[in-house]
């Protein structure tokens, strides 16, 4: 049988990265068996390093701030991940911004809190709230060298009532994550006519 490994980049508490170890890590989907055979963090207080030695990866964590500049980190970053002979990486909730380097040598997703184009950035989920959006959601765009500007892959959107919460909102967002990032997964890596949106 054919496997598939993928790398999970994750800066905080790791909810999606969790998530993907459920639903994805040694499972079998249309003849394919999916491992998470890397982890990476930047933050060595990060939430997700716990979650992820729960599920038996210990992770690499690199602190960007030992590193001289954003270019000899990815450089640190690639390094790693290309020694993995990683078929996909996933960036879960990771605050890096990437350079050319990393997204020229590396297949790369992300998960974004906001229906893209709109709310690029790293603080989306209260910017939508507070622009008081009717729509809102989350996307899977494959990462390129522009910010949350690499083509969007899956989407999910849901309705805002006027009275919602912003922990009703976000636990909306979370929920739609969930669901799209692992589909979004399992559609590049066992469907070469995979699109998903909705
Ligand atoms: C997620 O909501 C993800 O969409 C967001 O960080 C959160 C991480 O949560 N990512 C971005 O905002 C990227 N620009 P988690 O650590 O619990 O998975």
């Amino acid at each position: 049988m054919v496997t598939k490994k993928i790398a999970v980049l994750f800066s905080g508490s790791g909810t999606n990265l969790e998530n993907l170890f459920i639903k994805l890590h040694r499972k079998v989907f249309n003849g394919v068996k999916i491992e998470i055979a890397l982890s990476i963090c930047n933050n060595e207080d990060a939430g997700g390093i716990s979650k992820s030695l729960k599920y038996g990866v210990t992770p690499v964590v690199l602190k960007h701030k030992d590193f001289a500049s954003r270019g000899d980190f990815d450089k640190k970053l690639v390094e790693v991940i290309k020694k993995a002979d990683i078929d996909l990486c996933v960036l879960a909730g990771f605050m890096r911004i990437l350079t050319p380097y990393f997204t020229k040598n590396v297949r790369a997703i992300n998960i974004h809190p906001s229906l893209l184009p709109l709310f690029k950035g790293a603080d989306a989920m209260h910017q939508s709230y507070a622009a008081n959006v009717k729509k809102a959601g989350a996307s899977v765009h494959f990462v390129n060298e522009e910010l949350d500007g690499g083509e969007v892959i899956a989407q999910k959107s849901f309705m805002r009532t006027i009275d919602m919460s912003y922990e009703e909102y976000e636990a909306n967002i979370h929920e739609i994550e969930y669901e799209i990032l692992p589909n979004a997964v399992i559609g590049l890596l066992t469907n070469s006519n995979f699109v998903s949106k909705s």
